[in-house]
Formats: structure tokens, sequence, C-alpha cells
């Protein structure tokens, strides 16, 4: 009943002979409906191809359709059944329910949303040129063929994982546009983001010894001691080095004028005005005057470059207090900087804040080539990967942290003549902690400093990983600049609707399988994949500190008691 189309030569009738399923019967813009054989005509719900079995029209596999030498790959994004012609008036339900019942003419319905063309040499090409017309045939797709697909990327060596719907078939990503266009790995609590980040990292380091990679880790979950307090790492010890946030030392005197004021002043201070303006003064002074022997031309407020902080407090305690005429006048900034110098102390006092305010090693201008060294992998032993832990220090700092982590990856490389060959990658676990959206002014500096990176970045060759379980407090900018997401399982419509949104046109219907994926499923979309592509990541191995409590065991057999005391020590002396 449906036109079919002639076949050009034997050998393709011979080839298609068993893959055909059905025949196009509607082809609107961006998409198309499929009527596949009915069981009269011959359709089989799984099909056997080579050695392969396939589900024919299940969710998310890919068909292709024919229309003489136009060959398109589809994905299938929906399945639904009609009655068959003759019993067209027969209700829905009552077809539900005879579901398993024998109908040799039910129609089976498809619509397919094209991924690309192949060309006359079988390679995959994204996008659709041509549509074909009504008729054309739909046909299953061969292991082959889907692996022709991912040749282009295979010469890179760099496969994440397996095809959901054909397990035999390895994905491989494309590292360049994967990590110089920024990528986002977005997924719900447990969906699998960190062990994705882990399994992708060990092959990518595995498979290009020079990498260079920086990564944010907020839980110490990349590096931790077990119980009998060995040291333990998601990545061998040859690749990576760890490092404290705290003994890395980012010194207070790396901040710039516009982070000392965030950090220091209290904007709703009614003398704030005041403090900023009279911090501007004294900051140039003092790294003018500590640095004379640099004999540095450009200096700035802005220059990374040492002053004394205690000196810093001292002018400002002198104006606070300066009188005139032996007691009769007041300075002009007598009493303006009670609450400055009150902040300053409380904050100067807090031992939290020592990795900071009191650095140890970082007591000199000369001191920023190692610290630059240590934090890049290039200090002693060099290393591919530096994990730089941030969960021992507060969390009301850590986004100060990651802000002077950022701006130190980008300035590193921005001043690095060999940039090009330099490629740095910014991993930054549990993003939407320190890069929110617009709103939380204690955070702009933090989103200011990965923003430049989103826009900026791939210039001068460094990118972003951004790691979130909450695309939707991300800031926008970094996740619109993203050319590559790693999505895991969202449940939530809110994010998934956030997603769908990112995604690039015509594949964003994809997003509808979000709430399905399985654990450590992922749906890759962007320019790094052939095609968006649903697959099942290698499990990381060794895998990060990421699993779950074993609640039930522990609930049964967990330990009567605890030393209490010993909890109480860690947190007083702030050590896990
Ligand atoms: N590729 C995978 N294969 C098998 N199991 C996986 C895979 N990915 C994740 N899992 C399982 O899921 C658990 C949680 O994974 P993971 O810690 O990566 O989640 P997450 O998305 O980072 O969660 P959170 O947002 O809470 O940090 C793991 O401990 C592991 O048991
Ligand atoms: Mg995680």
């Amino acid at each position: 009943m449906y036109p079919q189309l002639s076949m050009e030569g034997t050998t393709m009738l011979e080839s298609t002979q068993n893959t055909l399923v059905g025949h196009i019967t509607e082809v609107s813009g961006g998409r198309m409906i499929a009527t596949l054989l009915t069981e009269a005509e011959g359709f089989q719900p799984v099909v056997q191809l080579g050695t392969e079995k396939v589900s024919v029209g299940q969710i998310g596999t890919q068909l292709l359709v024919r229309h003489r030498a136009l060959e398109i790959l589809c994905q299938v994004i929906r399945m639904w059944e009609e009655p068959a012609e003759g019993h067209a008036g027969a209700p829905a339900r009552r077809d539900a329910l005879t579901a398993t019942a024998p109908r040799p003419n039910r129609r089976r319905r498809l619509v397919l949303l094209p991924l690309g063309q192949l060309n006359e040499d079988g390679q995959f090409e994204r996008g659709v040129k041509a549509f074909p017309v009504t008729g054309a045939e739909v046909h299953l797709v061969t292991s082959r063929q889907l692996e022709t697909i991912f040749d282009r990327f295979r010469s890179q060596d760099l496969a994440l994982g397996r095809l959901s719907s054909r397990p035999d078939i390895e994905v491989f990503l494309d590292p360049n546009p994967l990590f110089t266009r920024h990528l986002a790995i977005l997924g719900q609590s447990g969906a699998g983001k960190s062990w994705t980040v882990t399994s992708l990292l060990q092959r990518a380091v595995r498979t290009m010894p020079r990498a260079h990679v920086v990564m944010l880790d907020l839980h110490g979950e990349y590096g931790w001691r077990d119980e009998h307090g060995r040291w333990r790492s998601a990545f061998p010890e040859r690749v990576v080095r760890h490092l404290d946030a705290r003994e890395l030392e980012i010194p207070y005197w790396l901040l710039t004028y516009a982070e000392l004021v965030d950090f220091l002043i209290d904007k709703s201070d009614p003398t704030a005005t005041l403090q900023i303006a009279y911090l501007r003064d004294v900051l140039y002074a003092l790294r003018k005057k500590a640095n004379a022997h640099l004999e540095l031309s450009q200096l700035s407020v802005d220059s990374p470059v040492y002053f004394s902080i205690k000196e810093l407090y001292l002018h400002f305690k002198q104006a606070n207090e300066q009188q005139l005429d032996f007691g009769k006048t007041k300075g002009a900034l007598y009493g303006a900087f009670d609450n400055f110098l009150v902040r300053f102390q409380s904050m100067y006092n807090d031992t939290r804040y020592d990795f900071l305010l009191r650095p140890k090693k970082r007591t000199s201008s000369e001191s920023l080539e190692s610290l630059l060294r240590d934090f890049i992998g290039l200090g002693e032993p060099k290393r591919q990967i530096t994990v730089i832990d941030l969960s021992p220090i507060p969390s009301d700092v850590r986004p100060m942290v990651s802000s002077q982590i950022a701006r130190l990856a980008y300035e590193f490389n921005y001043w690095n003549p060999r940039r090009r060959e330099f490629p740095i990658l910014l991993v930054c676990e549990e993003a939407h902690q320190y890069l929110p959206r617009e709103g939380s002014p204690e955070l702009q500096a933090t989103r200011r400093a990965m923003e430049r990176i989103a826009k900026e970045g791939r210039k001068y060759g460094v990118s972003l990983c951004v790691v979130s379980q909450r695309p939707t407090e991300l800031s926008e900018t970094v996740l619109a600049q993203c050319s590559n997401y790693l999505c895991l399982r969202i449940s939530n419509p809110d994010d998934q609707a956030y997603v769908r949104g990112l995604m690039p046109e015509g594949e964003a219907d994809m997003a509808e399988i979000l709430a399905s994926l399985a654990r450590g499923e992922v749906l890759a979309v962007g320019d790094a994949t052939p095609l968006p592509t649903r697959f099942q990541v290698y499990p990381p191995d060794p895998p990060p500190q990421s699993a779950d409590v074993p609640l039930a065991e522990s609930w049964r057999h967990g330990p009567e008691d605890l030393d209490v005391g010993e909890i109480v020590r860690h947190w007083w002396q702030q050590k896990r």
C-alpha cells in the first residue's frame, strides 16, 4: 500500500532486505513521521542483525531513512500505535486492553529527528541538506554503519563509554572541541557527575600525557585518607598532585584592588565610600614601597606584588585616630574607620583565614613564580592534574579562593607566550556554590573571573568544565558559552526545561530522555560527538570517594558508639 521505491541495483536490495522496517509518511520542518510495516507485511519487534538483536522503533535508537542516494540518520523520539484501518472508530482504551492480542494490521508510528546525512563514502555529516519525500524507506542501522560515524573521532582515542542502545559500540569523543570550548556536566545529585569527570580525565591524561588540568575539589572527593589513614586518590599517583588549598597559600596580596574592597569592606557601612577611597591610596603606596627593587614601571593597585597587610592596617588605624594641634582638632578621617578596623581585626584573628592573611611561604613578590608552578602542575613533582582541595577552608571564603584560582589560570596563559601549546582546563566541581547567576553580590568576584574565562578563555587556551547539579542556579553566561554538555539524569522539570533551552535547536527534543537516564548514563550534546549520543560511561578506575553511604548495612551493623570527643577535636582543629 506504500509506494515502494525502486531499488538501484541488486546489491542494495540484498543488503537492505532485512533492514527495512517502514516508510516515511509525513515530512515537516525538522521532523519526520514513519509508519512501520504491519505484522502482516513482515514487522518483527526484534530483528537479528548479524550477531546483535535490535529492537525496532525503541526510543533513543537510530534509524536510517533512504531515498535514492540520500541517507539520513535519524533518532527515534516517539512511538505510538493507531488502530488498524477498517477499525478506525475503535476506542483507544480497548486497544490498550487488548495490546497482547495479535492484530496483524495495527499501525505503529514513529517520530524521527534527523541528525545528519551519510555522504557517498558512508561518512556522517551533521545537519540535513535535503529532506526525503513520503514513501522513503526506513531502515535499521547496522553496527558497522554506526561505528563509521565514530570513526572520525576514533583516531583521537578518547573512548568514554558504550552506546546504551548498542553496547557493542564504543563512544569516542573529540578532545579538541570538548576541552577547548567549555564543557558542562549536569545532572542531579547521585546521577554520576563526579564519576564521569573522573573517568573522562583518567582517559584524557592516558591518551594525552601533556594535559594540564586544574581541578577545584570541594568535598575532598578526589583525594582522601581512608579509614586506615592511607592516602587514596581518584587518579594514579604519577599523573596527579593534590594540594590542600591552605598549603597552596593564595596570599592576600594577589587580590586586586576590587577584590580587596569586596573582602575587607562592608559596603553597607555608612563610611564605605571613604574606606574604599582610602584603601586605594594606601594600597598603591604600599605595593610601590615594597617593590622598589623590582623597578616595575607599570605598577598599579592591581599588580600581583607583595605588600604588608600589617602596614595597611596601621595606616587605617593612624588615620582613624589622627588628632592635630595636640588633640584640639580631629583628623579628617577621625573615627571613620572604626567599623573597618573591627572587621579587619576579627578576620585577621580568625585562624581559618590564615592561609590568606598570614601566608608563611608566599611573603615576597618573588614567591609568585613558585605559586604558579605549583598551581599549574609544573612544580615539584610535575603532574598533569592538579587537584586543589577546597574542603578544609571555610565555605564563605571558597568563592574568593575559586575566583583567585580562575584568575591565576587565566592570567597564566594570558601572559604565556606559548599559550597555544599549553592549553589549560579548569574543572569546577559543584560550580553552583561559587558560580551563581546574577544577584548574589558576595559572589560577584568569582563570577566575574569565571565568566571572563568563559567569554575570552578560548583565545588564550583556558577552558572551563563546570560540573553542577543545579543548572538553573549557575551563571547563564558560563553555561551559554559551553559548546558541549554531558547531561546525566535530571528529573526536576525546571532543570530539565532549562537544559533543554541550552541545547542547540533541533537537538533539544532529545532532552525528553533526561529523566529516564540510568546512573552513569549520559546524553552528550555538542560538537565533541558526531551526533547527540546516549551512552553508558565507563566507570572510573579507581573511582572518586563519592559512593553512597551503605545505609541499610550501617543501620543494621554499624557502630554502637562513637568517639564524640574525637569529632569535637576535629571540629576545633578544623581537621578531618
Ligand atoms: N558510570 C557509572 N557506572 C556505574 N556506576 C556509576 C557510574 N556513575 C556513577 N555511578 C554510581 O553512582 C554513584 C554516585 O555517582 P557520583 O558521585 O558521580 O554522583 P554525582 O552526580 O557527582 O553526585 P553529587 O551531585 O551528589 O556530587 C557512584 O557512587 C556510583 O555508585
Ligand atoms: Mg559529585
